[in-house]
């Protein structure tokens, strides 16, 4: 298995830059396995890769699945198809508070909106480039959208190689709803994953998944930088992040070493 040992070889590889780094004092960051209880799975079996949930104004679930359905939640807890977007790339969804729409980001496609009344690509390109490997989304207080690109050098098959080589190819972007353009807003991140909105509005957390960290975006910089650490030393590869109820986060991660060894 030629292709196991290469694989091999680039994740030996891998795993020396991450335990080059400093140690990790991973262990106390999880949360108590109670914490878990009572946890139940929607949609086992029915939802297939799903990558992120949604949930409206009128407190619908919505998440977008690999085979390109949009699918909802009902009330009954059953799943319903509700449109379908010809795509096997959707990635993060969020929700506009205003109309109520859907944003998806489509890697292959850009950003869309996808509302009762069907599909529409909100932006395909960003400073002249196609916007490729779009991979979350969220919504700002103003109506504007931040966008996080996880690799403009690799597509999603090829994400290990992202992960490989090491470099930070990722991006922060946003989506002016009246200019209808999108601008770079930070660059230079090591796989740009989850992106989630402060309580307050004020900044956006933005998770860095090879970097095992989360940074935060002031949308006001004033004098402030424009990255700062969130959170470190994370146990994981940080995925996909949501804001809770009180102001804090939830983050998913990406176990790393536990896959592949
Ligand atoms: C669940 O609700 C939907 C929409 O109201 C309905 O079409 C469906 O038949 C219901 N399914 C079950 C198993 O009750």
């Amino acid at each position: 298995m030629p292709s196991g040992f290469m694989l091999a070889c680039l994740l030996a590889f891998t795993l020396q830059i991450f335990f080059s780094l400093p140690p990790v004092s991973s262990d106390s960051l999880l949360p108590m396995i109670s914490t878990f209880q009572g946890l139940i799975k929607l949609g086992e079996g029915v939802v297939n890769y799903p990558e992120d949930v949604a949930v409206d104004r009128n407190g619908v679930v919505y998440t977008a699945t690999r085979d390109g359905w949009i699918m909802r939640l009902q009330n009954n807890g059953t799943w319903k198809n509700w449109k379908l977007i010809h795509s096997q790339t959707l990635l993060g969804i969020t929700t506009t508070k205003e109309k109520n729409n859907l944003i998806v980001c489509d890697s292959d496609k850009g950003l869309l909106k996808v509302s009762e009344n069907g599909v529409t690509v909100l932006a395909s390109h960003v400073t002249g480039s196609k916007l490729r490997f779009a991979n979350d989304v969220i919504e700002a207080s103003d109506g504007s959208l931040y966008i996080t690109v996880s690799s403009t050098k690799f597509a999603p098959k090829a994400y290990y190689l992202d992960l490989v080589e090491g470099e930070p190819h990722g991006q922060l972007l946003r989506y002016d709803p009246s200019s209808k353009q999108v601008s770079i807003v930070l660059e230079g991140l090591y796989f740009a994953n989850g992106v989630a909105l402060s309580k307050h509005g004020d900044f956006v957390v933005v998770c860095e998944s090879w970097k095992f960290r989360c940074i935060k975006h002031w949308l006001k910089l004033g004098d402030k930088r424009d990255r700062e650490i969130f959170i470190e030393n994370l146990p994981g590869g940080p995925d996909n992040i949501n804001l809770a109820p009180d102001g804090s986060f939830w983050i998913s991660l990406i176990k790393v070493f536990k896959i592949y060894i």
